[in-house]
């Protein structure tokens, strides 16, 4: 028996079937939608998150954490106590709006707090009620018109729609979720049902609304080389704020917020957390409302932006990932770290070995030509390396880094015989060879920008601020993208080029385009960023065994949008094996350890000027994509020897680093003094544990080591010794203090027999 619901703008949301009480997708499902409670449960492996309808028309948050029972608890919507729902006490309507954990939030009506949506209409008037209009179930999940997104087999989305028939405004919300995976995706899309534009001036996809628990806020922020420290701090009032709006997901915040418990550490209490599949401007927020709760939101920054969405059209915003984690941070970083290897990384390298790379930017910076590439890689093969990378420098008649850029030609001078030449040098000599690019941008001094001014972003009558001596192109013009992607692929199809570096060297500001109409200026950053996956999705499609690497100014752009293209990602300029244990540490928070541009340069570090050993900074650069960065013909017999051992060491743990889970041990950015993750394989064989003993503390006894994640029964040896999981979990090892600071090592653990009988 099947009965028509029928609402105004109804299409898809019409069947609902009376017979059964519970509604859901699939045999197995892990959505189901409860009619008699209007209750919505999603579960994922060990979570379950839940909304229910209040006053048959409010969508409301009711539960999210540790997997349940279906149960009713639409109590937690406190629709029985004062200030009631609307039907039963209208007089309170604004206290109802302005304290209901709502879904979804929206301003102008009476809720307060920060909202997730807000139009102006014809009227030029703010202000909407979206109301409960429906929603249906289904295997699968769609995809994000134009925007990266999870994907994969084995998932369910609900869709809920909300409506305001004043307004003309349908929100489409989704919810999927993965048998394989304890992550929670949503997203949002708007769509104009009435008959006159709208603009958007803030769409942002998803919220969370948490009862009192004096929570607090873990961040990712820093600067220029410093990238993706963690931060931790209470919120007793008010809000917190992490965001970007300089056009990139950005050096200095990154698009993540947690919410912890107080006790919560590594291995135990809550987690809540909210990343962004997103690489431009976002705002993520956390606010104490005046009743303790805490509402969560995320999505694009709303400062600048606004989207004119006319009669019949929609509007879509980028995904955000959900993680709840009842066992502390090492919980969530391992279901980040599983989503995004499984579900959101596509490239055919996400399974496969990368090659061991050396790179010629510190070596060289800009003063190179073919016959130094060559000396480069003859001895780089010799040792084991296995892609050169020709950095910035080889095209238009850039020098240094005031200009060319746009002007993406061979530089014949350096690289006499041409590009084809060198690559089939140094392909003889069993190397594979990579280019850089940075496609985005526009030197002031190039021929095209003699030609084509009005491409670089600017602000009508005020010349664009320089940065790097660079200026930004308008990728809102389609003739502009075209030109990127001929210049881009017309250098790839010239010789075998099998990995590239997309680079971007500066934020965005004078956002103004010649080509948008004036109401339409506020669209510009988001346009820029649908552009930028555009372009990297035609490169990708074009050339799909190319190893496509992200980098801005280092990890400026380092941020789950860009995996979606990209396997891998530079994760900063600063190269420093001790600066890096905490900008890793950050990322590693976050995303699998296969992503992580990491190399081993020069010494005194280019960056902060440190002299630390050969041997630790191939440690420190084991912890992702292998590779060095330094000029291979300048260093020392005793380094030059050391690298096989290091290219070994990289071989023989790859297939550990890339599909193992991680546990972090000890933080050196918390003690001040050593560093210690641990990799461990997911049938619990095998590990590896990287120790960095930063400070060298004499008169010290030996450093008690407590590994994770193995199996209490099961026998290990470790230096030639047996343990069992349980001895190396709950009493741990002794590490020998080493003699000096800056010390490393990596520490074996093999297991010998499955039990210890
Ligand atoms: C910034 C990148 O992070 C560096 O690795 C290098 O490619 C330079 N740009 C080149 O200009």
């Amino acid at each position: 028996l099947m009965k028509i619901y029928p609402t105004q703008y109804n299409q898809i949301f019409i069947l609902r079937c009376t017979r059964t009480q519970k509604e859901s997708a699939g045999t197995n499902s892990m959505i189901s939608y409860h009619q008699e409670t209007k209750i919505f449960k999603l579960d994922t492996q060990t979570t379950t998150y839940m909304m229910g309808i209040a006053d048959n028309k409010y969508l409301g948050h009711i539960y999210y954490g540790k997997k349940l029972e279906y149960q009713d608890l639409s109590y937690m919507l406190r629709t029985q106590e004062h200030p009631f729902v609307p039907s039963k006490l209208s007089r309170e309507k604004l206290s109802f709006l302005d304290s209901f954990p709502m879904e979804y939030p929206f301003s102008g009506t009476g809720d307060f707090r920060e909202s997730c949506i807000d139009i102006r209409d014809k009227n030029g008037q703010s202000g909407l009620e979206l109301l409960y209009a429906g929603h249906r179930i289904y295997d699968g999940k769609d995809k994000l018109q134009g925007l990266p997104a999870v994907w994969g087999e084995g998932c369910q989305t609900l869709e809920i729609a909300l409506e305001d028939v004043c307004a003309g405004i349908r929100v489409r919300l989704s919810y999927s979720v993965f048998e394989d995976c304890d992550a929670l995706m949503r997203s949002v899309k708007v769509e104009n049902i009435g008959t006159d534009a709208v603009y958007l001036e803030r769409v942002l996809s998803a919220c969370l609304e948490m009862d009192d628990e004096d929570f607090e806020i873990i961040s990712l922020s820093g600067a220029w080389a410093r990238e993706r420290h963690i931060k931790r701090q209470p919120l007793l009032s008010g809000s917190f704020v992490t965001e970007s709006v300089r056009g990139e997901s950005s050096h200095q915040d990154h698009p993540f917020l947690a919410a912890v418990s107080q006790n919560c550490t590594q291995t135990c209490g809550d987690v809540y957390a909210m990343h962004f599949v997103y690489s431009g401007n976002f705002l993520a927020k956390a606010q104490r409302t005046q009743f303790g709760s805490l509402r969560m939101v995320l999505g694009i920054h709303p400062d600048r932006f606004c989207w004119k969405l006319g009669a019949g059209e929609s509007f879509q915003a980028p995904e955000a990932v959900l993680v709840y984690s009842d066992a502390g941070l090492g919980k969530m970083s391992r279901t980040l770290h599983d989503l995004y290897r499984n579900h959101l990384i596509r490239s055919s390298y996400k399974d496969k070995e990368r090659p061991v790379l050396i790179n010629n930017w510190e070596a060289t910076y800009f003063d190179f030509d073919t016959e130094k590439l060559i000396e480069i890689a003859k001895q780089s093969a010799a040792l084991g390396i296995e892609m050169l990378v020709m950095d910035d420098g080889w095209f238009g008649h850039r020098e240094n880094d005031d200009s060319s850029l746009g002007d993406w030609i061979v530089n014949e001078e350096k690289l006499p015989g041409g590009l084809k030449y060198l690559v089939d040098e140094v392909n003889k000599l069993g190397m594979k060879f990579g280019i850089w690019f940075e496609p985005e941008m526009i030197s002031p001094d190039s021929k095209l920008y003699e030609e084509r001014p009005d491409w670089a972003l600017h602000l009508k009558g005020r010349a664009p601020s320089r940065a790097r001596e660079q200026l930004v192109l308008d990728l809102s013009r389609p003739e502009v993208v075209d030109y990127i992607y001929d210049s881009i692929s017309n250098i790839l199809r010239s010789a075998n080029i099998e990995y590239v570096k997309w680079d971007m060297n500066r934020a965005l500001a004078d956002i103004g385009s010649d080509a948008l109409a004036p109401d339409q200026q506020g669209e510009l950053s988001h346009r820029y960023m649908l552009a930028v996956y555009e372009l990297q999705e035609r490169l990708i499609t074009e050339f799909p065994d190319l190893l496509l690497e992200n980098c801005s100014s280092g990890g400026a752009r380092f941020d789950p949008g860009m995996l979606y293209y990209s396997p891998q990602i530079w994760c900063s300029d600063d190269t420093d094996a001790i600066e890096r244990l905490m900008i890793q540490e950050g990322t590693q928070l976050l995303y699998p350890m296969s992503t992580i541009g990491a190399h081993v340069s020069d010494c005194p570090n280019h960056a902060i000027g440190r002299v630390t050993p050969f041997e630790t900074r191939g440690i420190t650069a084991l912890a992702g994509t292998f590779g060095y960065e330094l000029d291979i013909t300048k260093i020392s017999e005793q380094e030059r020897n050391m690298v096989p051992g290091q290219i070994a060491a990289y071989k023989k743990y790859a297939p550990l680093i890339r599909e193992g889970d991680y546990y972090r041990i000890a933080s050196y950015r918390e003690n001040h003094k050593y560093d210690c993750y641990e990799i461990v394989s997911k049938d619990r064989s095998q590990a590896a544990v990287f120790f960095v003993q930063v400070m060298h503390e004499p008169s010290a006894k030996s450093r008690k080591v407590k590994l994770q994640g193995l199996s209490e029964h099961a026998v290990y040896e470790v230096d030639g010794r047996q343990y069992t999981g349980a001895a190396l979990m709950y009493a741990g090892l002794l590490r020998e203090r080493m003699y000096g600071d800056f010390q490393a090592e990596v520490i074996e653990v093999h297991q010998v027999s499955d039990r210890t009988e």
